[in-house]
């Protein structure tokens, strides 16, 4: 199978194919969630809580961007790949170009993701027409909170959802090519689904959205935070890495009998 790109990616929403989407950090994770046939794979900043075991993604550096988004882009064949900007990356147009540069290219990712705020606005276009391909993210922006109890379902209010729509709109005209929705009213996503061209890939956002996206480990049920509670309302947790483990270490007792 040949490698995923940004227009097969197009191509599924628009023949109403679900795009999935998965979150990997190390070598193993990515290439088998890639062997699975995953369509994308982010190596997402939330790498901060569940490799470094922080309350939040806020630890997280370019270095770090770098390292895991390189080891991630070796291991995998087929996926699309995106990389998370960390927090403090993108404060100047010069900064996030200059960081969105050393994410991208051979053996690295084939597109960044920034979370988005209006102040963003012109250091976004700024990336887009200096070509770098740029996935946004609204909703819940894990790099504004401190930790688990902060996250909430956002666009409940009129006043929060028109912003959502707004936002959404903003970054599609700005020529943002992929936007992730996290913790949105359902009802919202669907409609920014909707009214966008670009695919829209919802986490904690209902099902109406192009695509799903999670972070690995909470579907195995071993983040280090604890997952958070749509996972649960999915029933999608497996845990086979406890199992595993749990019957390892019963084996290796028996072992010292
Ligand atoms: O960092 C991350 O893993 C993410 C996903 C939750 C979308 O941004």
């Amino acid at each position: 199978m040949s490698r995923m790109t940004l227009k097969k990616i197009n191509s599924l929403k628009k023949n109403r194919i679900g795009i999935s989407a998965l979150t990997s950090y190390d070598a193993s994770f990515a290439k088998l969630i890639d062997d699975c046939g995953v369509d994308i794979i982010l190596v997402g900043d939330s790498l901060g809580e569940v490799i470094q075991g922080y309350p939040n993604t806020h630890s997280v550096t370019m270095n770090h961007m770098c390292y895991h988004t390189e080891i991630v882009s070796r291991a995998i064949k087929k996926a699309f790949l995106i990389a998370d900007m960390p927090k403090n990356s993108y404060e100047t147009k010069s900064q996030a170009l200059r960081n969105a540069k050393k994410l991208l290219g051979t053996n690295m990712a084939d597109m960044v993701k920034i979370e988005f705020d209006k102040k963003y606005l012109g250091i976004m276009e700024h990336l887009i027409s200096s070509g770098i391909p740029v996935c946004s993210h609204i909703g819940i922006l894990p790099q504004t909170i401190s930790n688990k109890k902060d996250y909430k379902r956002i666009g409940k209010t009129m006043n929060e959802a028109n912003r959502l729509i707004h936002e959404a709109d903003l970054i599609e005209k700005a020529g943002s090519q992929i936007l992730i929705v996290e913790c949105v009213d359902s009802n919202i996503a669907k409609k920014i689904t909707k009214n966008l061209n670009i695919p829209v890939i919802g986490i904690g956002s209902g099902k109406s959205c192009d695509g799903q996206i999670r972070v690995i480990y909470d579907l195995f049920d071993i983040s280090f935070n604890g997952a958070p509670g749509f996972i649960n309302s999915e029933n999608i947790r497996l845990n086979p890495i406890k199992k595993t483990i749990d019957k390892y270490i019963m084996n290796a007792n028996r072992y010292k009998i």
